[in-house]
């Protein structure tokens, strides 16, 4: 339990400055941005540091342990430092929705609790709890999926975050989504495409195209624009050079997408193929519905219909019943594969899962974090062979910042999501620029440009 308020607030109190501080992915940084939106239409305004806003937004994620306990961290850390006049609080995301009503329990200096799918709601609950006092909440479920064009404030001035599915119906065993963000809804593909030509309109060159299955995608209205229909109707989009999309699930992958993929010129040769274990039976107690084989005969499809396709993955460690043979078979299979990244977890037990229900855990912490030390090892020796590779080759990089640390160098990444450091003008950032590879690392490369790209048509049409 975390410490009392030591000032009672009143109804009423508080100014009209906002922070949002994110703790998930990529949706949750898109909620975030749609939050943002909804205020700043309120009139209200953001500042960046917590310790000056007058309503303070943490937008969390629950879908390892560690993401619960830092927003805990975080909301201690906030209180103590602002003793003498407490923000109004809110608490979004997966884990005020996970937490409900016992969220103010858990951490009483809560005063709004807005749930995954209350998203818009959060302007009406902030001026109930402004005008009638703490513990505001809706963690209730909406099947309406619209969002008001436009009204997103988006914080990456190159790639632009468009949700086409929210939800899951898949209940993996080990993971809390389907019960944080409800199940599964389809966005209508208009207003998708709406979206994409909005943000084009305001600059945006790539757009990320979310989804908890991604590739699951239907339009509501149109049976025939399945995920590989929206992938052609974007590619029309006239300005926007690329589209990514996360995350695809593999048994959803059919030819129609591969064809998609290889036929359409601003879609990215990079495949996110989630397998989290190389072993068939571990698989079936996660209920991934994939196994090691049909897995493999997928990746040996894309890459003879795409013999340039970069492939990343998702993998858990220490899953319960996970044996040592078990966590071999995954090292083998990312060896066969060559994966050019990966994400890898420690299992993580998570309330109301099917694991948590019915899985008790075998593998101890130590176990897991030795796998994963292994994991990660192998996995850095193949990315340095491969990035090594393409030291000599010319990439065209969509260049998206400025470097932090070294003046006058940029960062961007090739279409298949290697990133690339090279000298260049700020004014590049944007732009495709062909830059040949000169010095490889396991996590980045270095170049230097040759010549520009294409900068982008604009067409808000
Ligand atoms: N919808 C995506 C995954 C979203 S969660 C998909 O199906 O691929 C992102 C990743 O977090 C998952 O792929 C998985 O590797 C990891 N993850 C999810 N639940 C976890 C848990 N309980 N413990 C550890 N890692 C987990
Ligand atoms: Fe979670 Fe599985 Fe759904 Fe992905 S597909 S969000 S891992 S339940
Ligand atoms: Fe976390 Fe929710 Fe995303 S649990 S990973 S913020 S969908």
């Amino acid at each position: 339990m975390l410490s009392k308020k030591s000032t009672v607030k009143v109804p009423g109190d508080y100014g009209r400055t906002y922070a949002v501080e994110t703790f998930g992915c990529q949706m949750n940084i898109h909620d975030s941005e749609r939050m943002a939106g909804l205020l700043e239409q309120t009139g209200y305004v953001r500042v960046e540091d917590a310790i000056k806003a007058d309503v303070v937004i943490l937008n969390t994620c629950s879908v390892r342990e560690r993401a619960e306990d830092k927003l805990f961290s975080r909301l201690g850390q906030i209180s103590a430092d602002r003793r003498q006049k407490p923000p109004l609080m809110v608490v979004t995301g997966c884990l005020a929705q996970q937490e409900g009503t016992d969220m103010f329990e858990r951490a009483n200096q809560v005063d709004v609790v807005v749930g995954t799918q209350a998203v818009r709601r959060l302007p009406e609950l902030l001026d109930r709890a402004k005008t009638l006092g703490s513990n505001q909440i809706d963690v209730n479920p909406y099947e309406d999926v619209s969002f008001p064009l436009g009204l997103a404030v988006r914080t990456d001035p190159v790639k632009a975050y468009v949700t086409i599915v929210e939800g899951c119906n898949d209940f993996c065993a080990f993971c809390v989504v389907p019960y944080t963000r409800g199940h599964e809804r389809m966005r209508i593909s208009s207003e998708i495409v709406s979206e994409v030509k909005a943000a084009v309109s305001s600059g945006h060159r790539e757009v990320h195209l979310l989804g908890q299955i991604v590739n699951h995608y239907q339009c509501p209205v149109d049976q025939e624009c399945d995920f590989a229909g929206l992938l052609e109707k974007l590619n029309e989009v006239s300005g926007l050079l690329r589209i990514r999309f996360a995350s695809p699930h593999p048994r959803h992958v059919n030819s129609r997408m591969i064809s998609a993929m290889r036929d359409l010129p601003t879609v990215c040769g990079h495949l996110h193929l989630p397998i989290q274990s190389g072993s068939t039976s571990v698989l079936r107690a996660m209920r991934r519905r994939h196994t090691r084989e049909n897995y493999l005969d997928l990746v040996e499809r894309v890459r003879a219909a795409i013999p340039t396709i970069d492939l990343s993955t998702d993998i858990i460690v220490g899953f319960p019943g996970e044996t040592e043979e078990d966590f071999q078979e995954t090292l083998s299979l990312v060896k066969q594969v060559g994966y050019s990244s990966m994400f890898s977890f420690k299992y993580s037990e998570r309330p109301a899962t099917l694991a948590s229900r019915r899985i008790p855990e075998t593998v101890s912490e130590s176990e897991k974090t030795q796998r994963i030390v292994e994991l990660q090892l192998v996995q850095r020796q193949i990315q340095l062979d491969l990035n090594r590779q393409s030291i000599g080759t010319t990439a065209s990089v969509l260049a998206d910042s400025t470097s932090r640390r070294h003046d006058g160098e940029l960062s961007g990444r090739t279409g298949g999501n290697l990133v690339v450091n090279f000298p260049g003008d700020p004014l590049w950032v944007g732009r495709l620029v062909n830059v040949i590879i000169r010095k490889a690392g396991p996590h980045s490369v270095w170049g230097e440009s040759v010549t520009l790209g294409e900068a982008g048509q604009i067409n808000a049409n």
